[in-house]
């Protein structure tokens, strides 16, 4: 049996993270490993989203956020960037339904308004429509940065300091983090990055100062749900100190 069989059940996991963030990589190599356009990977890219909700919901996850555009791909070529954008539009429409019924709630973190006003539409329309669902926080990242976001956030706390509305002295770790995106979520426990690449790529730079780092060079289109539960059986098995001392750890896990 492989490990992914032996922890296809849920009772081996110890600990399950309650937020799980991770980057989608590897779409073009995929569909080019198969003698395929870049587009064709991204379209099962796309698709392969619903199997990673499916598994949240079966678990009871509570948040899951995913890369799907960040503020660097804009570099890309033109025709790819377009198809991208038609496939985000496409896909929203059609899913939005089936992730409604099934108690999604969706929300975008990001600068929208660069993209097309029928897109923003779309996106406005899906995070209205399933406002008050409570099974799984979904959240996309399209045009997205870290970066961005630190900034962001920072203008708008500076805006409430020229108001008057607060001091100068009040700001702190907490504050900025109120204006951060996803501060109303737990911080993501757990942070899976497909397609080879070790690295961060300005996703959630703020957010993932504790988070557990997993790496699978699995290209995203064939990332399934054992390879899903490989992570979270790796997650289940650390050990989260926090700046404490295992010992510290250890102790308080007894005593509670
Ligand atoms: C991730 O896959 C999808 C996006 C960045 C939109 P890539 O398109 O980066 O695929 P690779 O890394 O080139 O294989
Ligand atoms: C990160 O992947 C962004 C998304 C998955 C949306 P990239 O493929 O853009 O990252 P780099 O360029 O390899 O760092
Ligand atoms: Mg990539």
């Amino acid at each position: 049996m492989s490990s992914a069989e032996k922890t296809n059940g849920m009772d081996t996991l110890e600990t399950l993270p309650q937020h799980v963030a991770i980057i989608m990589d590897g779409n073009g190599r995929w569909a080019k490993q198969k003698g395929k356009p870049r587009a064709f990977g991204h379209k099962a890219g796309v698709e392969n989203v619903r199997s990673a909700i499916k598994t949240c919901l079966e678990l009871g996850i509570d948040c899951l956020t995913v890369f799907a555009f960040s503020t660097e791909n804009w570099n890309r070529p033109k025709k790819e960037v377009g198809i991208l954008m038609d496939l985000f539009l496409t896909s929203l429409t059609k899913e939005v339904d089936e992730l409604h019924k099934n108690g999604v709630r969706i929300r975008f973190i990001g600068d929208r308004s660069a993209f097309s006003k029928k897109l923003q539409k779309q996106i406005n329309d899906s995070e209205q429509l399933t406002q008050s669902n409570s099974k799984l926080a979904f959240n996309i990242a399209a045009n997205y940065g870290g970066r961005w976001d630190i900034v962001n956030a920072v203008r708008n706390i500076y805006q409430r300091i020229e108001k008057g509305e607060i001091s100068v002295d009040k700001f702190d770790v907490e504050l900025l983090n109120s204006e951060i995106a996803l501060s109303d979520l737990p911080e993501p426990d757990l942070f899976i990055r497909t397609g080879g690449e070790h690295r961060i790529s300005n996703f959630l730079l703020w957010q993932l100062a504790y988070t557990e780092l997993y790496f699978t060079d699995v290209f995203w289109p064939d990332f399934d749900k054992a390879n899903f539960m490989e992570a979270l059986n790796s997650f289940s098995t650390r050990q989260r100190r926090f700046g404490h001392t295992g010992e510290q750890i250890e102790k308080k896990q007894t005593t509670s």
